[in-house]
């Protein structure tokens, strides 16, 4: 008995099932691609396992399979995938996954389903530790709503002997709060003995995994369960569950980062991805989503507002309602409010994007502002320039983007088009309007508009008795009254 059952702290495999269509999400999306905090389900649930280091992941797919192999290929390289073809059970879904592990004959095998994705390591851990020695172990809590999860069924001893499916359950089994997890660990040459003798005598015709508990049982093996919190366990079979899956671990990880250092004033209203990184002393405010490889430096202070994704945050910068992607943001740098930093925008140090401001694949360079209501696409800026309000760099021209090179410490104008391809001399200044299309030399002054004129007395002659031809004419600076215009 000792040399077939559980000897090992890593696992020898890991069976991860993915292959069910997920017919109560309603959706043209397999089930386990779902996402919660921007990681979908099967993503979190092989991320619980990779501390444990196992020596086989495998996958089984079925349902969707190009997508969920596709994502697995991108992001857990290690994994495996094997295909169920048709989907006739969680244990014929373990079985195929068997059967494609030939040399997998002793060790831990740690089998978990691919919609649980607030599974901690630590229970992972203590679920393998359990299993040694024994025949396996089941990971369990207690619900107050159990409906739906499989039953937990003690013997005097506290053992597991059996697991009861909620549509197979007796009324007195229906009463029992202890609820199955789906996540199991077993002794390698068990499982595959016991696989071997499940039927599908039950309510759906399937094969279900959870009769290898009963059969081990019966042929003499100790199954132990180890119950851990009901948030744990939360399986995601609809589009409810999904929400709340991603209540809890929104709190998780909001608590992990408080207790590392970050302060939030309404952690409540912040969702941060897994991905993210964050240093201590970071702020952050109201209504804060930080997404993919967002990560933050210390004295940072985001909010409140903001959606940040895959955006680097250096010491000391400040973004207020606004929205970056794929952006860095320098030492010191600040942003917002109501400002979109775009795909490729680099901000230097001390740099700022103000109020109202769009930039694409655009660098700012140390202390250059755009402070007000600008465009900014496919442009350099050098250090200590100044952009003035509305201005727009004009990159495309209908078929394609075109480069703005603006050297250092110029002024532009407030309203300048900088028609691309363009390039603005070092301490140059463009005159507010104006429209620029050729090359400005350092140091000049670019002029690029209409001069004024001024049609003396027209509002008196063409507007006679309006409110404004009253008030021009009371006006001691005005032309009729003899003064010449202000210009
Ligand atoms: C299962 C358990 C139940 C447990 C619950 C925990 C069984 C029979 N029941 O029920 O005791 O309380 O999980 O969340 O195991 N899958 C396949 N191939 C199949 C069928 C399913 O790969 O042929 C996959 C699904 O994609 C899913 C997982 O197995 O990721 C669980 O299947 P699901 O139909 O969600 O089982 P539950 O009814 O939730
Ligand atoms: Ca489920």
């Amino acid at each position: 008995m000792a040399a077939s059952s559980t000897a090992s702290s890593k696992p020898a495999a890991v069976i991860i099932l993915a292959a069910g269509l997920g017919t109560r999400m309603k959706s043209v999306k397999p089930k386990v691609l779902h996402e919660v905090l921007g990681m979908p389900l099967v993503g979190h649930v092989i991320s619980a396992t990779l501390s444990l280091e196992p020596q086989n992941t495998v996958v089984v797919v079925g349902h969707g399979k190009e997508q969920v192999s596709d994502y697995l290929a991108k992001n857990f390289a290690k994994a495996t995938t094997v295909t169920q073809e048709q989907q006739l059970g969680t244990g014929h879904a373990v079985l195929v996954a068997i059967e494609s592990l030939k040399n997998l004959t002793s060790g831990p095998v740690l089998i978990l389903a691919g919609d649980t994705p607030l599974l901690t390591e630590a229970d992972l851990a203590k679920l393998i530790q359990a299993a040694n020695g024994v025949g396996g172990a089941v990971l369990t809590a207690h619900l107050t709503d159990p409906t739906g999860y499989g039953r937990i069924i003690r013997t005097g001893s506290s053992d597991v002997e059996s697991i009861v499916e909620q549509r197979d359950a007796t009324d007195s089994q229906k009463e029992i709060t202890e609820a199955n997890s789906g996540v199991y660990v077993f002794a390698a040459a068990l499982l595959r003995e016991a696989l071997g003798k499940i039927d599908s005598k039950n309510d759906q015709g399937e094969m279900y995994l959870t009769d290898v508990v009963g059969i081990l049982r019966n042929s003499g093996h100790v199954i132990r369960a180890v119950v851990t919190d009901s948030q744990n366990i939360l399986g995601v079979n609809d589009r409810r569950q999904l929400a709340q899956a991603g209540q809890v671990l929104r709190e998780r990880i909001t608590d992990q980062w408080m207790l590392a250092g970050v302060t939030m004033v309404d952690p409540n209203s912040v969702w941060i991805d897994r991905t993210v990184s964050i240093e201590p002393d970071v702020t952050i405010l109201q209504n804060v989503q930080l997404t993919g490889s967002t990560s933050i430096k210390s004295g940072s202070v985001i909010g409140p507002d903001c959606t940040i994704t895959n955006t680097v945050i250096d010491n000391d910068g400040s973004v207020i309602r606004s929205t970056t992607i794929d952006s860095h943001i320098g030492k010191g740098a600040s942003v917002g409010p109501f400002t979109y930093l775009r795909p490729g925008t680099k901000l230097g140090p001390k740099a700022k994007a103000g109020g109202f401001v769009e930039l694409k694949n655009a660098t700012l360079g140390e202390g250059a502002k755009v402070p007000h209501l600008s465009y900014v696409g496919d442009a350099q800026i050098g250090q200590g320039s100044n952009i003035g309000a509305a201005t727009v760099f004009v990159n495309y021209d209908g078929q394609e983007k075109h480069q703005t090179v603006v050297g250092d410490h110029v002024r532009i104008g407030s309203d300048t088009m900088l028609v691309a391809p363009v390039t603005i001399g070092d301490g140059a200044y463009t005159a507010a309007g104006s429209v620029i299309t050729e090359d400005v030399p350092a140091g000049a002054m670019a002029v690029g508009r209409a001069r004024q004129r001024n049609i003396l007395d027209w509002v008196l002659r063409r507007r006679p008795g309006s409110d404004s031809a009253k008030a021009a004419v009371a006006d001691s600076s005005s032309s009729s009254t003899g003064n010449s215009n202000k210009g």
